[in-house]
């Protein structure tokens, strides 16, 4: 992971075709040359197809959205961490806040996915973000720090530095509202701070910003201090979009 690009890491959550993938993949290899750091993060299914297309453009790592916490045998459904690093991906998300929600997946069930990750020497992407109601209750700082502690018990005595962590209030997700500038610099800058303290070296740990994030606002949010890339949703599923957040990332 290089330390000092921004790093945008697209989020196709359940969506592609074989058809579709190789048509966004071809324009976005087509496109060399980026000044930032890039992951895709596509459905299991996908991962071969999207490793084989990405195979030509190093800079574009292959990422999944979803891992197991057990190592391996009896899961019907599951998919290891070992699987997803055997087909070539470098990053995976945990805790998405759909995940959390939807499939219940709780703070400690999070924590142990970035674990089994970084058992394999994967980079899990690491969600945390409050809903509406906690944020107008004024505990956005505690809910980020509780599901932050969360992961730190699990992966305690592992590389922590190789644990990127993702801002996603869970009201910008899919939603077209975006938190303010002085939002997003507020709780990065708590997590900064958290993760100095709790990683050691913290100013290395990336922290990406995620919830609506567009063409027409990437390079605000991507101005904000402590704000080293996105995580974006939506608009990562159309190439062009996709490359002009990218660019806007280029540019620091
Ligand atoms: P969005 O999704 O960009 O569509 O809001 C972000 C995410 O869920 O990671």
């Amino acid at each position: 992971m290089d330390v000092s690009k921004k790093l945008v890491v697209g989020n196709w959550k359940m969506n592609g075709s074989l058809a579709g993938n190789a048509a966004f993949l071809e324009e976005v290899t087509k496109s060399a040359g980026f000044g930032c750091a890039m992951a895709i993060c596509v459905p299991f299914p996908y991962l071969a197809q999207a490793s084989h297309l990405l195979s030509s453009a190093s800079e574009i790592a292959l990422g999944a959205q979803n891992v197991s916490e057990f190592d391996e045998g009896a899961y019907t459904g599951e998919v290891s961490a070992r699987m997803l690093s055997d087909l070539g991906c470098s990053y995976v998300i945990v805790g998405h806040s759909e995940r959390r929600t939807l499939f219940r997946e709780d703070d400690g069930t999070v924590g142990r996915k970035a674990r089994a990750a970084l058992g394999v020497g994967l980079l899990p992407i690491v969600c945390v973000g409050e809903t509406l109601a906690q944020r107008n209750d004024g505990v956005t700082l505690e809910v980020v720090t509780r599901q932050l502690d969360a992961v730190a018990a699990e992966v305690d005595g592992l590389a922590v530095d190789r644990v990127v962590l993702a801002y996603e209030p869970v009201w910008a997700i899919g939603s077209g509202l975006t938190a303010t500038t002085e939002q997003v610099g507020e709780v990065h800058a708590s997590i900064r701070v958290w993760a100095q303290r709790v990683f050691g070296g913290g100013v290395a740990t990336k922290i990406l910003y995620g919830g609506s994030v567009k063409p027409g606002n990437a390079a605000e949010l991507f101005a904000v201090p402590n704000v080293d890339g996105g995580l974006i949703g939506g608009a990562s599923l159309v190439a062009r979009d996709f490359l002009a957040i990218c660019r806007a990332a280029a540019d620091y």
